[in-house]
């Protein structure tokens, strides 16, 4: 546990669903204070005592509104389905500034979750931007780690690319990815998150025609990376 992670709260917006527990999850075993937001404050508190359950009654876990959440919180994670991408933002608008955002977000339009459907923004995270102003800095990331590798503790094959609106905030991201216990890479400006969250539904399709659960990516060649 380093000391950045001791002082660092995150909230994790919709953390009571699949993605966000996991995440809440490892960064919770990393050190983080984190804090479950939910739109029902009694869910997010449900959900913050199964993290702690998980962790034998140890870390730093509490369950509170989406609002509270991003007041509290320094960085603050967004995994909520698209369809409750824009107004979750509306919601958060004046607690988040001034602080990181990173979206998970991956703008799926049901039933057809194979084929990729971009908004008009160009992506889920361009859109945030449009949405959260210039006090804000976005990162997107995670949009490819399925959720059944967070709640387990063994290795991932799936990397975790890193996307943003300035190098500060992808290296501010790519902190928590390794505090993920997951291998990150920075793939550049924010634009960049169009193809990560198009992949998403790539993965999904290769899920169902393969009859696997989690298809991944990894990044090979790169030299000076572990
Ligand atoms: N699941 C994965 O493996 C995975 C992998 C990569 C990326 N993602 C992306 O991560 C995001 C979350 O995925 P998930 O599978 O964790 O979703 P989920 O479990 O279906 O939902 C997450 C949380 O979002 C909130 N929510 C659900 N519907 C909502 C609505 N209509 N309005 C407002 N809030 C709503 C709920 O929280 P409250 O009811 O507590 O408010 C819910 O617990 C999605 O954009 C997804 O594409 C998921």
């Amino acid at each position: 546990m380093n000391n950045e992670a001791v002082m660092m709260a995150i909230a994790v917006l919709g953390g009571t669903g699949k993605e966000g527990k996991g995440l809440a999850y490892r960064w919770a075993k990393a050190g983080y204070q984190v804090l479950i937001g939910s739109r029902t404050p009694a869910k997010a508190i449900t959900a913050a005592a199964q993290i702690i359950e998980l962790m034998d009654g140890a870390g730093s876990v509490v369950g509170m509104s989406n609002t509270e959440a991003a007041l509290q919180a320094n960085i603050v994670v967004l995994t909520v389905p698209y369809a409750a991408h824009r107004d979750t933002l509306e919601s958060i608008k004046e607690e988040i500034k001034g602080k990181l955002f990173i979206d998970v977000t991956v703008p799926l339009v049901p039933p057809k979750v194979t084929r990729v459907q971009m908004p008009a923004a160009g992506s889920a995270a361009q859109e945030a931007k449009q949405i959260l102003g210039e006090e804000v800095e976005v990162a997107a990331a995670f949009q490819n780690i399925s959720h059944e590798h967070l709640l387990g503790n063994g290795d991932v094959a799936c990397d975790v690319l890193v996307t943003g609106t300035s190098k500060n905030a992808r290296q501010e991201a790519l902190k928590l990815v390794e505090a993920a216990d997951l291998r990150g890479w920075d793939a550049g400006p924010l634009e960049n998150s169009v193809v990560l969250e198009g992949l998403t539904s790539v993965l999904i399709n290769i899920n169902k025609q393969y009859g696997s659960t989690h298809a991944g990516i990894k990044i090979t060649g790169a030299i000076n990376k572990k």
